[in-house]
This record gives structure tokens, sequence and C-alpha cells, in this order.
């Protein structure tokens, strides 16, 4: 079994001077959703998402090799200073982002145990996302996911540089295991179209540490499937999802939720493989009210649905009773509805977004997506 001790650096070369590399990474969609998790950024529960298209993350890491005045005259103390703090400077197209550096900071001290190359280097991270910054669309997990394969390109060619070359397998699977320490979510966001992150009996490879690519068979129902998002509301966050997660230490309910995420992931399994769309809308919208059931009945509590959310979800079941179209919702933890539908139905569902649902969304905004297949390099 894979461990965290293999995800360690241990290689003693840093003969790269510069250079830079560029990826783009996608968001997800939970269907069975990761709500709690243990220290180190271990889920409580397994959870398994559509990985999206179009929606997603571009990030340029530049990187250039520190030099250090090693002179008698410069002070040990100022010199141990200078070689022992991450140093990198951060855009948000194109633009320094003073804001968005402390999550950066945290991020590389919790890798820093397994990429001990990082202090070597001074970093330019140049990152852009392809949909609204303020869209209420989660983009700590394409982002994590973007900087992780950056990160993780640095380390295939410091590899090269000794003489090893790094396995397609391990350059991902470690991907996967860094941006899980950037955002649990993210881990999700690295390599295939459905992936399953933490442990769970029935999937074969599924591990706590980082995402696997769904093992098993999937029905062709499943190909292509949409992902139309509601931008509901756009505001920032009421609750980080850090803040959310630690809710469910010593929530009444938490480990029979724990213990039926672990049931809904072995039946969606066998959804996958039948085809059953009945059972998935079933699934999925239970876990979407689920996640936000447990958020209303922790302490403290919070409704993060807006009127329009209900009034989204209530024209959905209407039109899928009336018209027998396959058509669900799930929710993240804020407003936006994600609606997930079969391409074969794809401009029946277009229209009725279009006539009923338009006027929910703020401002009238809705992203099309459709299933993706994970990060990609660009340069
Ligand atoms: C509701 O991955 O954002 O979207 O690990 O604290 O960064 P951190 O949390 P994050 O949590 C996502 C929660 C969710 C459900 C899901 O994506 O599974």
């Amino acid at each position: 079994m894979i461990t965290e001790k293999d995800f360690v650096f241990t290689t003693i070369t840093n003969a790269i001077e510069k250079g830079n590399f560029q990826w783009s990474a996608p968001s997800n969609i939970a269907l069975v959703k990761y709500w709690g998790k243990k220290d180190q950024q271990i889920p409580a529960n397994p959870s398994i998402s559509f990985t999206l298209n179009h929606c997603k993350t571009i990030t340029k890491l530049a990187f250039a090799k520190k030099h250090f005045d090693t002179s008698p005259s410069l002070s040990t103390s100022l010199l141990s200073v200078t070689t022992d703090t991450f140093s990198f400077d951060l855009l948000f197209e194109g633009k320094p982002k003073e804001d968005f550096k402390p999550k950066i900071q945290k991020f590389f001290e919790r890798i820093e145990k397994y990429c001990p190359y990082l202090k070597d280097y001074h970093f330019t991270i140049d990152t852009e996302n392809t949909f609204p910054h303020s869209s209420g669309i989660a983009s700590s997990a394409s982002g994590m996911a973007a900087l992780a394969m950056n990160i993780m390109s640095l380390e295939k060619e410091l590899s090269r540089n000794f003489g090893t070359e790094m396995t397609e397998d391990f350059f991902y699977q470690k991907a996967s295991f860094l941006a899980r320490l950037g955002s649990g979510s993210a881990c999700r966001s690295i390599k295939g179209n459905i992936v399953v992150w933490g442990n769970h009996a029935e999937i074969e490879g599924s591990s706590d540490l980082f995402g696997v690519e769904f093992p098993a068979k999937i029905h062709e129902n499943f190909k292509n499937y949409q992902d139309t998002i509601l931008l509901v509301d756009k505001g920032e966050k009421q609750v980080s999802s850090t803040v959310g997660h630690d809710l469910m230490h010593n929530h009444p309910f938490a480990e029979q939720r724990f213990a039926q995420a672990h049931d809904n992931l072995a039946k969606i399994k066998i959804i996958f493989e039948t085809g059953n769309l009945d059972e998935f809308i079933q699934i999925v919208e239970s876990e979407a009210l689920t996640l936000h059931a447990m958020m209303m009945t922790s302490l403290p509590y919070f409704i993060l649905m807006k009127p329009n959310t209900l009034e989204i979800i209530n024209t959905i079941w209407k039109f899928r009773t009336e018209t027998k179209i396959p058509i669900c919702f799930t929710l993240d933890a804020g407003a936006n509805v994600h609606i997930l539908y079969p391409e074969n139905v794809r401009e029946h569902v277009l229209q009725f977004i279009k006539d009923e649902l338009v006027g929910y969304c703020q401002n009238g905004n809705y992203i099309c997506d459709t299933i993706g297949n994970g990060s990609q390099i660009l340069t």
C-alpha cells in the first residue's frame, strides 16, 4: 500500500537554474460529498466527483534558483533567514494579488516535507480562472490542482536531471496528493472524468491520500454528462470550507453521515455500471440536501441556500415529473445550483433553463459545462 512516506522527495539536486511551466486544472462537482476531515486533510468519508471541462484555472509557474552570498561578511543569521523562507510573487490575471498569498504560503508549508526543493527557488505564480472570479464557483480546487501540477513538472525535471525518470502514475498520484494538502477537493481535479477520493472497501486502489480515476465500468448514459451551473448568489462565501468541515467534529449526526457516504458510494458504483438514471438522481439529490442538512444541524448552524435556490429545485422537480427528462440538481457549500443531465436531452434542458430558471440567477448568469478529463499542460 502507498503511504505518505512514498511521496517524500529525497534526491539531492537543485541543478536547474530557471524555467517555467503552465498547466490548467478544472473544477469538479461532487456527487457523494466530502464534508468533514481529520488532521492533515484526511477525509472523514470517501467522495466521488465529475471533473468539469470549461471551468478551470490556468497557472503559470516561473522559477529561478536563489543565489546566496556566502561571503564571511554576511551574518549567518541573515543567511539562514533568507534560505529558510518561501519566496514567491503571486499574480492574478497579471496583477499582484496580496490577499491570495497566505493561502499559498500555507500550502507551501504543508507540502515542504514532500518537496524540500521549494525553498531553493523564487517563484512567480501567475494565475487566472476561465470563470468569473466572484461567481461563487470554488476556485480553490482548480487553483490548488493547477499549482500542484506545475510543482510536479518541476520535480519531474529535477529527478530527470539526477538521472531518474518519474513514472506517469507517480507523477499524477503525487500531484493529487499535493493538491489535497492545498484543498481536499482539489485532489479530484487532477486526472480522469470521474474521480474517487478516500478509502472505500469496494473501490480498488482508493486512498485517503489522493484521488483515483473511477476504476470500474461506466455506462454510456454518463458519457459527456452535462453540468449547467446556475449562479444564484455571487457573494463571498458565508462559511469557509475549513470552518464548515470543522463543524462535523462533535456533530450529532456525524457517524451516520459518514456511514451513509460509504453506502452511497457503493450504490453509485453499481449505478455507473447499469446506467440507472432514476437511482442516480436519487443519490445525487439526497447527497446535496444531506450536505446542507449537516450545515443546518451543526453548532453554529447555517443556511447557505437562498430563496432562489429553493425556487430552482422546485421548478426542476416539476419539470422532471411532467417531462420524465432525467435531470437533477446538486449543490456545493453555497447557494448556486448545478443541474446535471445526459447529453441527449441537452437542447430540451437548455430551453427549459432559458424559459424557467434564468430569472432566478443573479443577473441571469449561468455557465454550461460538461464532464472533462482533468489537468492539461499548456507549456
Ligand atoms: C462542499 O475541498 O473546499 O464542495 O479541504 O478545507 O479546502 P478544504 O475544503 P474543500 O471542501 C469542499 C466541500 C464540498 C464538497 C465536495 O467537493 O466534496
